[in-house]
C-alpha cells in the first residue's frame, strides 16, 4: 500500500488487489468500503447493497476464499487480497453449477439476494463438497431472502452438491 497526499494534504491510498482474476491498483480514500470500490470504481454492480449494516448478506463476496459482507470491509483491508464477486463465478462463458442449479430449481425471484447467496454457497461447497441440509442452512444464514422462503434455495445448493464429484 502506498500513501498519497493531494495538494490539500488529504490522504489517499494506492492498493493492489485481484478481483475475479484481474489485477487492480485503485487509489482510494481511507474510508472507502469494499462494496463501493467494487460497484462504483470497478463497475462490478452484481454485488448488491441492501442494509449496509452487515445484516442482509446481499453484498457478500469472497475475500481470499472466505465470504465477507463487503459493506463491513474497508477497501484498505482488501490490499493484497483476492476477491471473487458474482461476475467471477461463471468460467469461460459457462455458468457455475450453483448458478445453473438456482435456475433449474427456481431459487430466484427478484434476484436481489442471489449473488450473495451463491457466493456463500460456493464457499460452503469448496470447504465441504457434500453438506447436509442443516449445514447448507447454516452457511446461508447470513443471507436474507425476502421472496423465496429458502426452500428452493436450499434445494438448489443440495442439488449442486450432489452433482459434485
Ligand atoms: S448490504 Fe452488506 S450486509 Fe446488507
Ligand atoms: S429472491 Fe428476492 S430477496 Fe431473495
Amino acid at each position: 500500500m502506498q500513501t498519497i497526499s493531494d495538494k490539500q494534504g488529504v490522504k489517499r491510498y494506492l492498493i493492489n488487489l485481484t478481483v475475479n482474476g484481474d489485477e487492480y491498483s485503485p487509489v482510494i480514500k481511507g474510508n472507502t468500503l469494499l462494496v463501493n470500490l467494487l460497484r462504483d470504481e470497478l463497475d462490478l454492480t452484481g454485488t448488491k447493497k441492501g442494509c449496509e449494516l452487515g445484516d442482509c448478506g446481499s453484498c457478500t463476496v469472497l475475500m481470499d476464499g472466505k465470504p465477507v459482507d463487503s459493506c463491513l470491509v474497508l477497501a484498505l483491508e482488501a490490499d493484497g487480497c483476492e476477491i471473487i464477486t458474482i461476475e467471477g463465478v461463471a468460467q469461460h462463458g459457462e455458468l457455475d453449477r450453483l448458478q445453473r442449479s438456482f435456475i433449474d430449481n427456481a431459487a430466484i425471484q427478484c434476484g436481489y439476494c442471489t449473488p450473495g447467496m451463491i457466493l456463500s454457497a460456493k464457499a460452503l461447497l469448496t470447504r465441504n463438497p457434500h453438506p447436509t441440509e442443516p449445514e447448507v442452512r447454516a452457511a446461508i444464514s447470513g443471507n436474507l431472502c425476502r421472496c423465496t422462503g429458502y426452500v428452493n434455495i436450499v434445494k438448489a445448493v443440495l442439488d449442486a452438491a450432489e452433482a459434485t464429484e
